[in-house]
Formats: structure tokens, sequence, C-alpha cells
């Protein structure tokens, strides 16, 4: 998997270059669907975790995370960035053979879901759409903006997404769009989508 040996090699400078970012405006923007993000006592599945900033994150606020990652290299700072934290479980896995044993109140997916192929996001949607607990639970995803549904970037692959064509990778899933935005970080716009359960 191309995008899985990029970040094997790039590991580190993605560490130093992404690691302390400020997430608060998205942070923000999920916590208007999910106003129990801000309080603790949830359980969250971190999709393609990284370096493991985001699991951190919602550790100090005292929820129980597991993320996954299916670069060993970007694993294995994720578990030692959060080593000391009890409630974080870190494991490496790819999307597509991951395998939860619990159902979750949020799943998160920042900026990882964009290296599936657009034609491959519903039925990973339609796995992980089981995966939610019940009507409140939440599927953040954030993938760069466009309309580019296959984009090769040096070592890696991209599927960018508008709303509509996410709506489009929705058909066929237990999972409807409840709400999107559309914000700009170093001149490059990114999509920010809620998935609930479909009524
Ligand atoms: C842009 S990084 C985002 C990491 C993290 N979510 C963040 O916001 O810092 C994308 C992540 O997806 C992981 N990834 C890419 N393809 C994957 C796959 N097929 N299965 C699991 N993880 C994958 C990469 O190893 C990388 O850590």
């Amino acid at each position: 998997m191309i995008s899985i040996e990029y970040y094997n090699k790039s590991a580190e400078e993605f560490f130093e270059k992404n690691h302390n970012l400020n997430l608060t405006d998205t942070y923000n923007f999920a916590m208007e669907y999910i106003p129990e993000l801000g309080e603790g006592g949830l359980s969250i599945l971190d999709v393609g975790c990284g370096t493991g900033r985001d699991a951190v994150e919602f550790a100090k606020k005292n929820h129980n995370v597991i993320g996954f990652d299916g670069s060993y290299r970007m694993t294995e700072i994720a578990i030692n960035q959060t080593k000391k934290y009890d409630n974080i479980k870190i494991l490496n896995s790819t999307f597509e053979d991951f395998e939860p044993e619990n159902v979750f109140d949020i799943i998160w997916a920042q900026c990882s879901l964009l290296h599936v192929k657009y034609d491959c996001l519903g039925e990973i949607f339609k796995k992980y759409g089981l995966w939610l607990r019940d009507d409140n639970s939440v599927f953040f995803i954030s993938f760069k903006f466009g309309v580019m549904r296959h984009r090769v970037d040096g070592e890696r692959k991209f599927t960018d997404l508008t709303a509509d064509s996410l709506v489009s990778a929705l058909k066929g899933t237990n999972l409807k769009l409840s709400g999107y935005k559309i914000v700009e970080s170093n001149n490059q716009k990114f999509i920010l989508g809620i998935l609930k359960k479909e009524g």
C-alpha cells in the first residue's frame, strides 16, 4: 500500500510538522454535534490515528480511546506518545482489516480515510457505520475538499471530496450526512463532516 509505505518512511517528519497542530476549530465543530466531547466518558475509535495527537486530546478529557494505524512506524510513535494514558489503546491495523470488539460513541477519522479509493469508501462507511453505538453517536471525517476522486501526490494517493460526492459515497450505508463545514488551513481547503445513523 503506497500511502502506508510513505508514512513508514516519513513518520518522524510527520510528527514534527503535525503533532502539535492547533485543532481547536475542528474540535469545536465536532462539539456542536456532540457536546459530550468536552465532558468525558465517551468511547472513541481514532481511525488512522497517526502519531496519536487526537487520542491524547481525548484522553485528557477522560474519554476512552482506541486508535489504530496501518503504518507500523506511526503506530510505534503513537504508542510512545500515549503510554502514560491508561485510557488509550493503540493498535497496528489497516482500515480494511480492523475489527473492533465493541461499539463506539464516536468514530474519529481525521484526514485518514482520504487515502481510501473513492470506489472503496462506500464499503468502509457501510462497515464502520455498524460500529456506532446508537442514534446519538457520531462519525467525524475530514478530507481535502475538491472534485479529484483519485489524486496522486508524490508517494501518496488521495480521494478529495465535496459534500455531493460524500453523499453519493454514503448511498447503501446506514449513515447520513448530518452536517459539514469547509475550512481553510495553509492555503488548502478541507471538508469536515458529521455522519450519523440514518433514523
Ligand atoms: C494524513 S495522516 C493523518 C493522521 C492523524 N489522523 C492526524 O490527523 O494526524 C493519515 C494516516 O492514515 C494512515 N493510513 C493510510 N492508509 C491507511 C490504511 N490503509 N489503513 C490504516 N491506516 C492508514 C497513515 O499511516 C497515516 O497515519
